[in-house]
């Protein structure tokens, strides 16, 4: 068995989980990243082969049980151990909640919160026997601060937090640490996977007006957003750190408007992201 620390990133075909796979194999990591779908996975098998990165891509779907147990049993079966797991998989459901089915909300909170929680279990035990590991969980600065019309995602980022704080606590004595990553808006396939439920693009809901309103905005946020490899370098630093911090923002805007949540009263917050979200083109 090689000395190389073992990483595990979920979502690995795109975006945040796409540049952490690579930073992680480009700085010593055995990586295994991880994707649904293998046939989106070319272009990082391509990165990789050429720059002779010890990365391996293996087929994960954080809501398969299967698949979330037949893959983790594979790379521990390959790598011996597991040093890192990096939840990152994850997308938006947005829309006033008067108009998000159940069923959304359910597939919502199955890949974003249970997926987490799926992997999470199924690595812990390797990390318990070793009495060491870190488990990262890609959360957003939507986990500390509620924007409007995105009630189901924002929902799923506060429990993602809860969550983490907690098991924080748990994990301690068996030598497994916990880090939250909050980035702020970054650039990348976030923006077009996002689900807007039928009934909130129908032009008869009562909340069609503030909802198209509030998507242009996010559309603008996201395109205008810091490039993902801004994230990958964060989650870098946090699990090569000797004693990493439970929460690091990342991306341009995270820290400022982190640090407004904690200054601002409630209601002076919400006055400021209501300014905030109706400036023109923000
Ligand atoms: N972009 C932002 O502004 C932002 C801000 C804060 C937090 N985040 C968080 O960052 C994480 C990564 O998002 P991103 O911005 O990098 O967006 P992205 O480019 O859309 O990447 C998300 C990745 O998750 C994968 N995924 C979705 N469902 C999955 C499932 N059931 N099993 C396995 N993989 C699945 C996607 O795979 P497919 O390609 O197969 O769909 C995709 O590769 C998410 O947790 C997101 O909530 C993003």
């Amino acid at each position: 068995m090689s000395d190389h620390k073992v990483a595990v990133v979920t979502g690995s075909a795109s975006g945040i989980g796409y540049e952490t796979a690579l930073i992680l194999a480009r700085n010593g990591f055995r990586t295994f990243a991880t994707v649904r779908n293998l046939e989106k996975a070319k272009t990082l098998s391509e990165v990789a082969k050429k720059e002779q990165l010890q990365l391996k891509i293996t087929k994960l779907d954080v809501t398969d049980e299967k698949s979330v147990n037949d893959a983790i049993k594979s790379i521990k079966s390959d790598a011996g151990r597991i040093d890192v797991l990096v939840n990152n998989a994850g997308y938006g459901l947005g829309g006033a909640l008067e108009d998000v089915s159940i069923s959304e909300l359910r597939a919502q909170f199955e890949t974003n919160v249970f997926g987490l929680i799926r992997v999470t279990q199924a690595v812990l035990p390797t990390m318990r026997e070793q009495k060491s590991g870190i488990i990262v969980n890609i959360s957003s600065i939507g986990g500390k601060i509620a924007l409007p019309y995105f009630s189901p995602y924002i929902s799923t980022k506060f429990a993602v937090e809860g969550l983490s704080e907690s098991i924080a606590y748990d994990l301690e004595p068996f030598g497994i640490k916990v880090v939250l990553i909050e980035p702020g808006a970054i650039k990348t396939n976030f923006d077009s996977g996002m689900v807007i439920p039928a009934k909130s693009r129908d032009s008869n809901s009562p909340y069609f007006k503030n909802m198209q309103q509030l998507l242009g905005l996010m559309n603008s946020f996201l395109q205008n957003g810091s490039l993902p490899d801004k994230v990958a370098k964060v989650v870098l630093e946090a699990v090569t750190s000797q004693s990493p911090n439970l929460r690091y923002t990342a991306g341009d805007d995270a820290a400022f408007l982190v640090q407004k949540r904690k200054e601002l009263s409630d209601p002076e917050f919400k006055k400021f992201v209501s300014e905030f979200l109706s400036k023109p083109s923000a």
